[in-house]
């Protein structure tokens, strides 16, 4: 079965604690944390007190950091003492993926490899040996509530069988417009977590909309 991150992006910021609670309760297997700089995209989220303190207030959950910052390297010790569990940054960030990729598991997480949509899959094959996690965005990254791009589930489709040939099994994570349509197709594509935000945060039975998308 396909495991669900919550995009807390989606989430009502005046009550995210309770908002983070509703959506694990309703199915989400994890919360998937955008952070953004205002400069590796053109949007500002949230950073490191606010995953600080909703850790200290959901303890238990799992804490699925997305980077979408120029520089994560400077950064991966900060989210990882706040209490990320997997730290996911962006093969097109200016600093060296393979540094990157040994401080994020010296500091104790699992460690993933992102690429926008005009990056081909295959730049992150030279990684995926060291991988935790390849996430594959369908929408530009920067903002939730955008239109699925379908080209993402060709890119799903060769990761998946790249690591059949190399006896890999990393998370094949997509994040952008995954709904009850595009969900299963990502899933039949490859994909085995699949970011949710508006669609999960934004239904009327949470529980419902997680099942849809967690269908074996
Ligand atoms: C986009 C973010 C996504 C976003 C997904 O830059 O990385 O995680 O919140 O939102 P939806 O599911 O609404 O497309
Ligand atoms: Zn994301």
């Amino acid at each position: 079965m396909t495991q669900l991150s919550a995009s807390i992006l989606a989430a009502d910021f005046s009550r995210l604690g309770e908002d983070c609670r509703r959506v694990l309760a309703a199915g989400a297997d994890m919360l998937h944390f955008d952070v953004m700089d205002g400069h590796f995209v053109p949007n500002i989220s949230f950073g490191v007190p606010v995953l600080h303190s909703l850790h200290a207030a959901l303890p238990e959950a799992f804490y699925d950091v997305h980077l979408m910052i120029s520089h994560p390297l400077a950064y991966v010790d900060a989210f990882a003492k706040a209490g990320a569990d997997l730290i996911t940054f962006h093969l097109e960030s200016e600093d060296d993926p393979d540094a990157v990729i040994g401080a994020i598991h010296a500091a104790g997480c699992k460690a993933g490899l992102s690429v926008k949509p005009g990056t081909a899959a295959e730049a992150a094959l030279p990684f995926l040996e060291k991988l935790d996690l390849v996430l594959v965005m369908s929408v530009e990254p920067g903002f939730g509530g955008q239109k699925f791009m379908p080209p993402a589930l060709d890119k799903l489709a060769l990761l998946r069988g790249v690591c059949a040939e190399r006896g890999l099994s990393p998370y094949l994570e997509v994040d952008g417009g995954v709904d009850a349509v595009t969900g299963p197709q990502c899933a039949a594509a490859g994909a085995d977590l699949l970011v949710a935000g508006s669609f999960l945060f934004g239904a009327r039975d949470a529980a419902a909309a997680a099942r849809q998308l967690k269908r074996p």
